[in-house]
């Protein structure tokens, strides 16, 4: 057996970026190789730390030549186990946080281009000096890369007025599996010239490049008012936020057992003894009675409310974190709005079964998108069988097995339930053109 230290690949890779940004010992790789919920822990050979463009691409063309898989990780705050390898795999993670310049910001076109191991924290502060504000928002914003949210196509709590990740995209560079570099980073608005590589890279989890920089579009800060309603259905949250449909920045929905978990681990008060709340951001104002009509409603007064009304929506991931022991379920799915009050009452019901605990929904509300917890006390086949039931009820509405977090490992034997046979053939003809020797982030979207 070849001990891991002797492996010639861990020397070649200590050549081309220098030994102390090559981590071998077991202790300095633990946390690169399980993911953020603990459910999905792997081995590496080692993990790299690249610097620059140059030395990405020498670790990809060495790690293509030798056939060894590499896995791109960013902030690691993935929720589908695509961030870290599989138990046995032998990969070398390739870590992009020192990729971490950010550039000016143009102040004609709001443009900057940043690199992949920028967090959206970050970016944020950078856009804001700059009286400007970036589109996409999310909870993991502390850690979450630039790189990793291209990877993934990010979501978050805009996206009803700002669009996803790849909106906010205007180019990018990337180190192909072989090691060549490919750029589009000149910001063109209008660049009609064949293939849009750029697009093609957002939201391929890892699998057909490695992002290394991004310029992005920055949009102007707007004035927005905050409310937060009870009510008693996903129907009636629905109702309440569209009535401000066309000027809504965000709108959310928690169930009782997310709310209540966060008010258990921050101490803040939950507003109204309803079985749902929903928080909606509006531009252009709130008159007093476009709300008159509804029993439970509040609007923030000031930054206090507005953190705390946050707080109780944001925090639910870390909340169950917290508070929940066992194995932990993380589903993401969407379905058409008009289905959307039968599917959470279809997952519950199904949910509501021995052996099942802590199940709690809620998520994205006007982008029709779930996020579905619940534990487990064990990993098997039987646990298995619970997240597949949940995600072929979804795809007999018509709906998607993944709505902002992606396939990774922990839905690859699934994607045929939202997209067809052909759709996969023409996704796999792509990667084996891209990455002949299947080197990026094997197991991740496409079990084999
Ligand atoms: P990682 O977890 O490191 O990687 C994610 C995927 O991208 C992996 O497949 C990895 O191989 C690939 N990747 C990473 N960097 C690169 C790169 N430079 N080049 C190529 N591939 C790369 N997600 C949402 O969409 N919306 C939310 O609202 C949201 N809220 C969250 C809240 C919490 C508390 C947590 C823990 C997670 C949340 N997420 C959310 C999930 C996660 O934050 C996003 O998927 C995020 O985009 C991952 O960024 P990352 O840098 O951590 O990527
Ligand atoms: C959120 C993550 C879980 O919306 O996507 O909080
Ligand atoms: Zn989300």
């Amino acid at each position: 057996m070849i001990l891991i230290q002797e492996h010639p690949l861990v020397g070649q890779l200590v050549n081309a970026i220098g030994a102390e940004h090559v981590l071998r010992a077991p202790d300095l790789m633990a946390a690169y190789v399980v993911d953020w919920t603990g459910r999905y822990c792997g081995d590496a050979l080692c993990v790299v730390r690249p610097g620059t463009v140059e030395q990405v691409s020498s670790i990809l063309h060495t790690c293509n030549i030798a056939g060894v898989g590499v896995v791109p990780q960013g902030g690691n705050t993935g929720l589908v186990g695509g961030s870290v390898p599989a138990p046995g795999s032998g990969a070398v993670v390739l870590s992009l946080t020192r990729l971490n310049s950010m550039g000016p910001v143009d102040p004609v076109t709001g443009q900057v281009s940043v690199g992949a191991g920028v967090t959206l924290a970050a970016l944020n502060a950078h856009a804001k000096a700059a009286g400007w504000v970036f589109g996409v928002d999310l909870a993991a914003r502390d850690s979450a890369t630039i790189g990793g949210m291209v990877a993934t196509n990010a979501g978050g709590i805009h996206v009803v007025g700002n669009g996803m990740m790849r909106k906010q995209v205007l180019g990018i560079e990337a180190v192909l599996a072989t090691g060549e570099v490919i750029r589009s980073m000149s910001g063109l608005a209008k660049n009609n010239t064949g293939y849009d590589l750029t697009q093609l890279l957002c939201g391929s989890e890892g699998t057909l490049g490695v992002i290394t920089e991004v310029s992005l579009q920055l949009i102007r800060p707007r004035d927005t008012e905050l409310i937060i309603a009870g009510c008693d259905s996903v129907e009636a949250a629905l109702m309440i936020a569209s009535r401000f449909a066309g000027r809504l920045a965000a709108a959310e929905i928690m169930d009782r057992g997310g709310i209540d978990s966060v008010s258990r681990v921050t101490g803040i008060t939950v507003p109204f003894p309803t079985p749902f709340h929903v928080l909606v951001e509006v531009t252009g104002g709130v008159s007093a009675d476009s709300l008159e009509d509804l029993e439970h409603v509040t609007l923030a007064m000031d930054a206090r409310d507005r953190e705390n009304y946050w707080a109780l929506r944001e925090r639910i991931t870390e909340a169950m974190a917290v508070e929940c022991t066992g194995v932990s379920h993380k589903l993401d799915i969407s379905v058409p709005l008009a289905d959307l009050d039968t599917v959470y009452r279809e997952i519950t019901t199904y949910l509501d079964q021995p052996g099942v605990r802590d199940v709690v929904l809620f998520g994205h509300l006007m982008d029709g998108n779930f996020h579905v917890f619940f534990t487990t006390d064990t990993d098997g086949s039987h646990e298995e069988a619970l997240d597949i039931a949940v995600l072929e009820l979804v795809a007999a509405h018509g709906g998607s097995i993944s709505a902002e977090h992606g396939v990774g490992h922990m839905k690859a034997d699934h994607l045929h339930l939202s997209r067809s046979a052909g759709e996969i053939s023409a996704m796999r003809g792509i990667k084996a053109a891209l990455d002949p020797k299947g080197i990026l982030n094997p197991g991740v979207l496409f079990t084999h």
